[in-house]
């Protein structure tokens, strides 16, 4: 044991010196945990103490840790090709495999690929394609993206102007022009609704406005994720959707769903948008597709928009590319891993585990602080707050959601919290026993956590 904490000590003192993390600053890294191995929804530490993996990686986990079949999948892959082009004029199996079981299974009106290494550059390929289609189609001034407040969507320049969280801005400001932000549909807080209007029809009337403001004739896309993910597991009314497909249509403008998170099972349907009937013209994707085990993302267009790629002359081409779109070795393992999804019906099981889950952390009403339970599928979120009657949210300099999760990491439970939401979505795997104990973690870390003027 001695020898271990040696070992951390130094790992420690090497990652401070030498390694910038996601969402860098070093006051995180006092007594942070350096991973080395997994399980399922297991994950260890170098000191060999064990957790729950509460955010399935950052919600990408999907079929668990430790997958042999996926290594092995790789391991051949690489010793048979493991990298070739695919710019224009080049192929390989693994993609096109890949790129047409992705078209069986998505909407089916989206069966077109292109292939990206993670979401914020999927989202890019997005916004860039739908630039694309509008000039094409002869309205160059359709350029504009307009997404929602608490969306996440990758934080590269353009994709952290899409992006709702301001937190993310400030220090890499200016800004991409042409992007707008206008409310999304969170139920629990929101309130522009008129007399009479549901919270989706208010919500979908906002984009409509945000869509005349800006003069449709300058409006490419709206981007939304189907439920919200790291802006606190914001799960959409059912009226919502329909009308914003509506909207889309009306005026014009592409809807873009970032399945980044939703894809692949997590919310107990392959694609998130199947739970309300509609489909996308272009549909982001990343994380799940492989369960994070390697860097792949990518779009699914429109037959329309297809149409309209391959109809330009040479020189007007979709002048987009990565050196890494329909990485081989990248491609066969997301195929082997929509094969495990399917052939232990994951879906499924996202959707079962998911009800538990969501059934299981509804207990915690009985505690003062819990303004909220949400989810969908094997997603979830406790929105904590200071007086529930009200809906008043904690002061941020008590920093709740900071101490519950370091009560929830001192009990095994490893996940993030969004200010004081706690978010949830385990690996699809994640058994019965394993989800109630996830429950009872949350349950005891907000009972130790939360101020005690709240919990009396
Ligand atoms: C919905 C959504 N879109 C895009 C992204 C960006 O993905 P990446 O971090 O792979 O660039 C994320 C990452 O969490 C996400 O949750």
């Amino acid at each position: 044991m001695v020898q271990k904490r040696v070992d951390y000590q130094a790992l420690a003192r090497s990652d401070q010196r030498h390694l910038l993390h996601p969402l860098h600053h070093p006051s995180q890294h006092q007594g942070a945990p350096i991973w080395v191995a997994g399980e399922g929804a297991i994950m260890r530490d170098v000191h060999g103490r064990e957790f729950l993996d509460g955010l399935g990686g950052l919600w990408n986990v999907n079929v668990g840790h430790g997958r042999r079949e996926l290594a092995e999948a790789a391991a051949q892959q690489m010793s048979t090709l493991a990298y070739c082009s695919s710019y224009a004029g080049s192929a390989n199996v693994p993609a096109i495999r890949l790129a047409e079981r992705l078209a069986e299974l998505a909407y089916p009106s989206l069966n077109t690929v292109y292939f990206a290494s993670g979401g914020a550059e999927s989202n890019e390929s997005a916004f860039k394609t739908a630039r694309f289609y509008w000039k094409a189609r002869g309205k160059p001034d359709k350029v504009k993206v307009i997404s929602r407040y608490y969306a996440y969507h990758g934080v590269t320049l353009a994709t952290m102007s899409a992006t709702g969280m301001p937190a993310y801005w400030p220090m890499f400001e200016p800004r991409v022009p042409g992007f707008v932000h206008i409310d999304p549909p969170y139920s629990y807080y929101f309130n522009k609704a008129k007399p009479g209007e549901t919270v989706g029809q208010a919500a979908a009337r906002l984009l409509e406005e945000a869509i005349l403001r800006e003069g449709p004739d300058t409006v490419a896309a709206f981007i939304a994720e189907p439920v919200q993910g790291a802006g606190g597991v914001i799960v959409p009314p059912d009226d919502y959707f329909p009308q914003v497909r509506e909207i889309c249509s009306r005026y014009d403008v592409l809807l873009i769903a970032d399945e980044v998170i939703t894809g692949f099972g997590r919310t107990g349907e392959w694609f998130a948008l199947t739970h309300w009937d509609i489909e996308p013209d272009i549909m982001s994707f990343a994380k799940g597709v492989t369960s994070g085990y390697l860097p792949l993302g990518g779009i699914l267009i429109s037959d329309e928009i297809a149409e309209v790629i391959n109809g330009v002359p040479p020189e007007r081409r979709w002048m987009h590319a990565y050196t890494y779109s329909g990485h081989p070795t990248c491609c066969a393992v997301g195929l082997k891993n929509l094969e495990i999804i399917e052939r232990e019906g994951l879906v499924q099981r996202a959707a079962e585990g998911g009800k538990r889950l969501l059934q299981g952390l509804s207990t915690l009403y009985s505690l003062p602080a819990v303004g909220e339970v949400r989810g969908l599928g094997m997603m979830a979120a406790v929105e904590l707050v200071a007086d529930r009657e009200v809906k008043k949210p904690f002061d941020p300099a008590q920093k709740v959601g900071e101490r519950v999760y370091r009560a929830m990491f001192e009990r095994g439970l490893f996940t993030r919290t969004r200010g004081d939401v706690i978010c949830l979505a385990p690996p699809l795997v994640t058994t019965d026993a394993q989800l109630d104990r996830i429950v009872q973690i949350v349950g005891e870390a907000i009972e130790a956590a939360v101020p005690s003027e709240v919990r009396a």
